[in-house]
């Protein structure tokens, strides 16, 4: 079992933009536009492959809004994209669909119930980058897994704001993506 965080991002260290957009990401081709391999010998650090070893799922409030706007198909509920247990960290009187549950609070009281509901697979931290973030600043991440995508923003939604050591573990190219994968050492001085 492992804590991952799994995002993409900028290349300035931004996984969305200020206004919680993500269409420079879906501007970017990835192995799946590219079968040629002109760009990329991916794919070990394959999304696919890794939300088959996923057990749970949390993310945060804006990104749950995001997936809610984005997936909500005209005159229809909104259905999680996801089969596994989820939980969403929010202060907000939402009513979430089924199979997400809401938490708000110290993700360390949280943690152990994505362990447990996670069954021996690993939890997956969707995002937000400050929501990982607390759950480093309690050692409970182990792997950031990011998508580095060959753009600049200025601004926007960080990556992980905290001061950390991370090292890194593997490197592959994804089309126009560079997937980097680190285990997080522990906080840097
Ligand atoms: N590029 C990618 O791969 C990727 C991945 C993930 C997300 N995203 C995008 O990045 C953006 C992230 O937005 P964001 O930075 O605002 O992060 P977020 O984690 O999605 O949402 C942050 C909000 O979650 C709530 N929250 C966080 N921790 C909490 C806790 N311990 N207890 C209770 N509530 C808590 C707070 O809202 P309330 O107090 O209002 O509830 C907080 O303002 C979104 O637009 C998302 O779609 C991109």
């Amino acid at each position: 079992m492992r804590t991952i965080y799994c995002a993409a991002t900028s290349l300035d260290g931004f996984i969305a933009d200020e206004n919680h957009s993500l269409s420079w990401l879906f501007a970017t081709p990835g192995h799946a536009d590219d079968p040629g391999g002109r760009y990329g010998d991916a794919a070990t650090l394959d999304f696919e492959r890794m939300i088959e070893n996923v057990g749970a799922i949390v993310c945060g409030a804006s990104t749950y809004a995001w997936l809610e706007r984005e997936l909500t198909k005209e005159g229809q509920p909104f259905v999680w994209p996801y089969g596994q247990p989820s939980w969403v960290v929010t202060h907000r009187d939402i009513t979430p669909v089924a199979g997400v549950e809401l938490f708000a609070g110290d993700v360390a009281d949280l943690h152990p119930r994505l362990v447990e509901a996670a069954g021996g697979k690993d939890v997956w931290i969707i995002g937000g980058g400050d929501l990982a973030g607390q759950f480093a600043d309690h050692g409970l991440l182990d792997l950031v897994w990011v998508h580095l995508c060959p753009v600049v923003l200025g601004r926007g939604k960080p990556l992980l704001p905290r001061r950390l050591r991370l090292h890194r573990e593997h490197v592959e190219r994804d089309g126009q993506f560079t997937a980097l994968l680190f285990r997080v050492v522990g906080p840097e001085p």
